[in-house]
C-alpha cells in the first residue's frame, strides 16, 4: 500500500491522538483529547495514511516566541509528531518535516520553527539545532540568601487556582516580550499547561499558588515523610515575577515552607537563584536540551531578531533538507540591526543551518559550535565577531514543553 500525506479534517483530531498515545506509550485519557481540542489546528496539522489508517503525522501550533531583542515573533511550535510502532523507520517523519518546512517557506509563513526533542538524535538530520537548555535544579529547605539579597516587605500569599490564574497570566504578559525563548499562551494553551488531572500528577499534590503582588509561584507537592520527619519535596513548576525583588521573596517563600526537604524545578539555564544563595553549591544542577530551532528562511529569520554587536561578514550556509537556504549570504548588523542578502562573495564564515538554529536565540555560542568542527572560520576574527554579535545577555528559556 503506497503512504499519503495531507492535512488533517478538525473531526480527526481523536485517531491523530491515538497516534500519538501509541507511539509515546500514553494511556488514552478523555480529559487530554478535551484540552486538544483547543490547541489543535487542523489545517496546519499533516498526517500519513497507509490506505485509510492514519499512521503517523505532526502538528504545528501558532505561537509567537520572544526573540533576542526583538520581543515576540511568529514561531512554527512544532508538536505531537509521532508515527505508529509499526510503520517506523519507512520514511514517515520525513515526509512531514519536508511538508512543514517546504509549506513554510512556500507560503512566507513564520521565519523559524522550534520544537522539543524526545530523543536528541531525531531532528539534526532535518537542520534543527540545539538552541536552549534547562536547568535540573534541587535547593535544599533553608538554603540562605547572600547578605546583601533584598526581598522587600510584602508578603507572600497562597490563593486558590481561580484567583491566582488571571493574576499569573498578567504577570507572564508582562515579562514576555523581555524574556527570550517565551512564548505566546492561548486560553487553551494556559489550560493545558496547568491542567491538574489526577492521573497526570505522578502521586503529587494539585497545583498550589503562591502570589506576591509582581510575581507567582505554582508548585506541586511530593509527599515524603522519613524516620527523621517530613522531606516532601516541592516541585517548582513555574515563576515569574516582575521585579528581582520580587523573584527572590517567591524563591524565599518556597525556600521557607515547613515540611520541605527540597526544592526542584526545571528552570531556566542561568535562573539567578544559584546566586541568590549564599553557598552556591547547594544548588544541585544539570543541564539538557530545551528547545530545538530550525531557520526556515535565512534572511527573513536572522533579520527579525537583534544582535549585541556590528558585524559585517559573509556566511556560506550548507542546507540540504532545504535548499532554498544554501549558498552566501551577506550578514551585516548596524546598531543591532541586521541586513541579510544574497552573494556571491567569498565567504568569512562557513556552517550549516543546524548551527545557525542552534545560535539563533543567543544561547549557543558559534565559537563553541567551531570548536565542535560544526562551523568554520575563513576569515581571521570574522568567527568571533558574529559569534558576539549572536549572542545574548541572558540564556534563552523555553518555560514549558508543547
Ligand atoms: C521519532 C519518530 C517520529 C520517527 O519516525 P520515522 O517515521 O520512523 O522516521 P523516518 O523513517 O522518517 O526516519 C528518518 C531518519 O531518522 C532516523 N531516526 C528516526 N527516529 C530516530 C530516533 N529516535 N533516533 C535516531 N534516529 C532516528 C531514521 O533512522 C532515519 O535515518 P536514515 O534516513 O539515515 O535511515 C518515531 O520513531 C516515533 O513516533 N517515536 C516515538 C514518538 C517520538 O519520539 N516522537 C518525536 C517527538 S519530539
Amino acid at each position: 500500500m503506497t503512504l499519503t500525506l495531507r492535512t488533517l479534517t478538525a473531526d480527526e483530531l481523536a485517531p491523530f491522538q491515538r497516534v500519538v498515545n501509541s507511539a509515546f506509550l500514553l494511556d488514552s485519557a478523555e480529559d487530554r483529547l478535551e484540552r486538544w481540542r483547543g490547541l489543535f489546528e487542523p489545517e496546519r496539522h499533516r498526517g500519513v495514511f497507509d490506505g485509510d489508517e492514519l499512521i503517523g503525522g505532526g502538528g504545528i501550533q501558532t505561537r509567537d516566541i520572544t526573540l533576542p531583542g526583538a520581543g515576540p515573533h511568529p514561531v512554527a511550535a512544532v508538536t505531537g509528531v509521532a508515527v505508529l510502532p509499526g510503520h517506523r523507520r519507512r520514511g514517515v517523519l520525513t515526509r512531514v518535516m519536508r511538508a512543514q518546512l517546504h509549506g513554510l517557506h512556500e507560503e512566507g509563513r513564520e521565519a523559524i520553527a522550534a520544537l522539543w526533542a524526545s530523543e536528541a538524535a531525531i531532528y539534526p538530520r532535518f537542520g534543527y539545532g540545539l538552541a536552549a537548555e534547562f536547568t535540573r535544579l534541587e535547593i535544599p529547605r533553608g538554603a540562605r540568601f547572600h547578605p546583601g539579597a533584598s526581598v522587600g516587605e510584602d508578603r507572600v500569599r497562597e490563593v486558590p487556582r481561580e484567583e491566582a490564574m488571571p493574576f499569573a497570566r498578567a504577570v507572564y504578559e508582562d515579562v514576555r516580550p523581555g524574556r527570550t525563548g517565551w512564548l505566546s499562551r492561548t486560553d487553551a494553551a494556559w489550560d493545558h499547561q496547568f491542567a491538574d488531572a489526577e492521573h497526570d500528577r505522578d502521586g503529587l499534590t494539585a497545583y498550589r499558588f503562591a502570589l506576591h503582588p509582581e510575581g507567582y509561584a505554582v508548585y506541586r507537592v511530593k509527599p515524603d515523610w522519613q524516620e527523621r520527619g517530613p522531606r516532601n519535596e516541592l516541585h517548582l513548576r513555574e515563576i515569574a515575577a516582575r521585579t528581582d525583588e520580587a523573584y527572590a521573596a517567591l524563591y524565599r517563600y518556597l525556600l521557607d515552607l515547613d515540611m520541605v526537604g527540597e526544592l526542584k524545578s526545571y528552570t531556566a539555564a542561568d535562573d539567578p537563584v544559584v546566586h541568590l544563595l549564599e553557598d552556591s553549591r547547594l544548588a544541585l544542577r544539570g543541564r539538557s536540551d530545551s528547545l530545538w530551532v530550525r531557520v526556515v528562511d535565512v534572511d527573513r529569520a536572522l533579520a527579525q531578531r537583534r544582535y549585541g554587536s556590528d558585524v559585517d561578514v559573509v556566511l556560506e550556509v550548507a542546507d540540504g533538507f532545504c535548499p532554498w537556504n544554501a549558498g552566501r549570504w551577506r550578514f551585516a548588523v548596524k546598531d543591532g540591526v541586521a541586513t541579510v542578502q544574497r552573494v556571491d562573495d567569498a565567504p568569512d564564515v562557513v556552517l550549516d543551518v543546524q548551527a545557525l538554529g542552534a545560535a539563533y536565540l543567543g544561547g549557543t555560542k558559534l565559537t563553541t559550535l567551531a570548536r565542535a568542527q560544526r562551523v568554520s572560520e575563513v576569515t581571521e576574527g570574522a568567527l568571533k565577531a558574529l559569534s558576539h554579535a549572536f549572542s545574548g545577555d541572558r540564556e534563552p528559556h523555553c518555560p514549558e514543553v508543547f
